[in-house]
């Protein structure tokens, strides 16, 4: 079986180490920062024996993983890797610095991925001399958890790294799609809304942080409503990632940020690991009760609903991904309760686009206008289910 690589043990590196180990293959992980390996290997050791006592594996399993994981002393170590995962640092300088240093290391055959969640595969891969065996392998976090990974081939990835890499992901049983190489791939472009219409409802003082996660969940069947997954993530991280794409997308009114989100960040409200961000996670916090108003509830559920079809409609629209990818990557990568797609059938695209017309004309906003394709669908009389 191939040697597998990865770069950095942070979260995600551990995490898809972990994976590569359990389908079987030779790992070894290396990272910069002397405790990181450490670390990762505590980490790893407790989250195993948790699954043990979960009965989920046996200790032949938890010792089949480790034994499988190498600590490496330096990037040499992947000299005889078939696939290195890079999961360092977000930063395209020394993403690119290390891709070099990949390539002169690695085999000709070795394909060479990185995991970044925001920045374009093209331009790591133009820090390769042969850039076809570059690719955008991308896993969410927690990785052994999360089904979906993004495969994202750069402009120069030749078409054997494509097949190669989304083969071996496949059977490491996980569910791939393959995404073109534009901002936030396919989840993390398509899913903006929930958070930015959510705390633009919040912004307009039209309802607060306990109603709308309320309304989200109860009404429109989201397994966490967008304060408290806000708050999961880290306010810190979740107004990163807006603010990349919204950067990436040459500063589109639809992605814009929320000051809201921005205050709470810098005044180190991050959320639960802070103890506290639009909710008060400390022991004696007074909880906030929603104000459970159905007509209220309907009226957010539909508005960021709609917003957030309108995104995976206009993805669609741009191929980002086909209609399948796009609504296996949202059911499947963030857990939504229907894809978009088919929720925009079943609400009936005239009453999609009416939402968003309504809402356009109301505020005069660039950040509401239609897709495309959703006015065409509905000139046509068209429904996504027969595309
Ligand atoms: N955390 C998430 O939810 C998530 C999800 C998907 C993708 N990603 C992406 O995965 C990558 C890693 O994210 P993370 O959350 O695991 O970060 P992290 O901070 O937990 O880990 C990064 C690790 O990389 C190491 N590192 C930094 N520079 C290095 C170098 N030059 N060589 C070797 N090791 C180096 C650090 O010591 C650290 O251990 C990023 O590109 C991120 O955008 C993160």
């Amino acid at each position: 079986m191939m040697k597998i690589g990865i770069l950095g043990a942070g979260s995600m590196g551990s995490g898809i180490a972990q994976v590569a180990a359990t389908a079987g293959h030779e790992v070894v992980v290396f990272d910069t920062f002397e405790n990181a390996l450490g670390n990762m290997k505590t980490r790893l050791d407790k989250i195993l024996n948790r699954l043990i006592e979960k009965e989920r594996i046996n200790e032949a399993t938890r010792d089949g993983i480790t034994s499988r994981i190498h600590y490496g002393q330096s990037m040499d170590d992947f000299a005889d890797c078939g696939l290195v995962i890079e999961a360092i640092i977000e930063n395209i300088d020394i993403k690119k610095k290390v891709f070099a240093q990949l390539e002169a290391i690695t085999n000709e055959s070795t394909i060479l991925a990185s995991n970044t969640s925001s920045l374009s595969i093209a331009s790591i891969a133009a820090a390769c001399k042969n850039a076809n065996r570059v690719i955008g392998i991308h896993f969410f976090n927690p990785a052994p958890l999360m089904k979906l990974v993004e495969i994202i081939p750069a402009i120069q990835t030749s078409e054997d790294t494509v097949q190669s890499a989304k083969a071996m992901i496949d059977s490491w049983g996980k569910l791939t799609v393959l995404v073109k190489d534009t901002p936030g791939f396919i989840v993390n472009r398509i899913a903006r809304p929930f958070y930015g219409e959510a705390l633009r409802i919040l912004e307009e003082g039209i309802a607060d942080v306990a109603t709308i996660d309320w309304a989200m969940t109860t009404i429109g069947g989201f397994r966490m409503g967008p304060f408290t997954l806000m708050d999961y993530i880290g306010n810190d991280i979740n107004y990163t990632v807006t603010e990349t794409v919204f950067k990436a997308f040459y500063y589109d009114q639809r992605y814009k940020p929320a000051f809201t989100q921005k205050r709470l960040s810098e005044a180190g409200y991050y959320g639960r690991k802070a103890g506290r961000g639009y909710y008060d996670y400390n022991e004696n916090a007074v909880k906030i009760a929603p104000t459970e108003d159905t007509n209220l509830g309907k009226m957010i559920v539909n508005r960021v609903v709609c917003m957030l079809i309108n995104e995976a409609v206009d993805a669609l629209f741009w191929q980002v991904a086909t209609q399948e990818d796009i609504e296996t990557a949202m059911t499947k990568g963030v857990n939504y309760p229907k894809g978009l797609l088919a929720w925009a059938d079943e609400k009936g695209l005239d009453n999609v686009l009416k939402t968003l017309e309504d809402l356009q004309a109301e505020y005069g906003e660039d950040r509401y206008r239609p897709s495309p394709l959703l006015r065409k669908m509905v000139r046509e009389n068209r429904v996504f289910k027969s595309l």
